[in-house]
């Protein structure tokens, strides 16, 4: 019997880095078969390669920029001829912003909104119809505790991970009857350099790490068919005290 893993097709959005490379990684490690996509063209090269060397057969990549219509098509084209079809989404690829809106460029709050909410729209939409072939499927969307908590400064995240949260849920039940099951997973800060390209900062151990989220992640791909864990809240246990 099928563990949820092992043999599937897995697209993971923004896999180069952070948490998208460490979901990549674990569904390896699990026996998926793994399309690695972010907008660098150079970076998904050298990870698609680094990570064929040690999955044989298993590891395809492609550029995308979630944001683009004609290029998301490509990356689900290039997973059918890759892999012949699609079991597994995870809609990582995301940006941050720090900034009150009254500063927020039209530029920057469309960069936000056109990633976080319009990319995993126009991801999922080209997974649903190749999941229904196989019978079912799992969308994984990893929205942030920015779409359950307000955060003065970041006015654009949160729009976006609130609407990501809610695009999440009803899709859920657009599609629960075809055996798609969608989650979303909200981490609280993790350790990542997000945005910066910088990696992990040392001095910042309390956060969670990109390895956190993708147990997370492959723990709910192992869930029984039957049930569906639609919202994982996790946060770093020890925080820095406030005040
Ligand atoms: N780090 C945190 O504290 C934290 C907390 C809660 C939730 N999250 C969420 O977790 C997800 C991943 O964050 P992270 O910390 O791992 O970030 P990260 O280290 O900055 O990695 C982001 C990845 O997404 C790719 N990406 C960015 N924009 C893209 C686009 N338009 N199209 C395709 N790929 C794109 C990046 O590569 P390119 O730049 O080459 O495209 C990179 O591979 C995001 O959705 C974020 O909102 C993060």
């Amino acid at each position: 019997m099928s563990d949820g893993i092992r043999d599937r097709a897995a697209v993971v959005t923004g896999s180069t880095k952070g948490i998208g490379l460490a979901i990549a990684e674990d569904l390896l490690r699990g026996g998926a078969r793994v399309m690695i996509s972010a907008r660098r063209q150079g970076e998904v090269e050298t990870v698609g390669r680094r990570l064929l060397e040690a999955n044989a057969g298993r590891v395809a990549w492609r550029a995308c920029d979630v944001r683009r219509e004609d290029q998301v098509e490509a990356l689900f084209r290039g997973a059918d001829e890759a892999f012949g079809g699609l079991d597994i989404l995870v809609n990582n690829a995301g940006v941050g912003l720090h900034r009150n809106l009254e500063e927020t460029t039209l530029e920057e709050w469309n960069q936000v909104l056109e990633t976080n909410v319009t990319g995993v729209f126009l991801c999922s939409r080209a997974a649903i119809p190749r999941m229904r072939k196989r019978g079912g499927g799992y969308i994984v969307n990893i929205s942030s505790l920015a779409g359950k908590n307000t955060f003065p400064g970041a006015t654009a995240y949160n729009a976006s991970k609130f609407a990501l949260n809610g695009m999440s849920e009803a899709l859920l039940q657009e599609i629960r009857h075809d055996g798609i099951r969608v989650s979303y997973v909200m981490p609280g800060s993790v350790n990542t350099g997000f945005g910066s390209g910088e990696g992990p900062d040392p001095s910042q151990a309390w956060k969670l790490t990109a390895g956190d989220i993708a147990r997370v992640v492959v723990d709910l791909l192992r869930h029984d068919p039957r049930s569906l864990p639609s919202a994982v809240e996790i946060r770093p246990s020890r925080p820095p005290r406030k005040g």
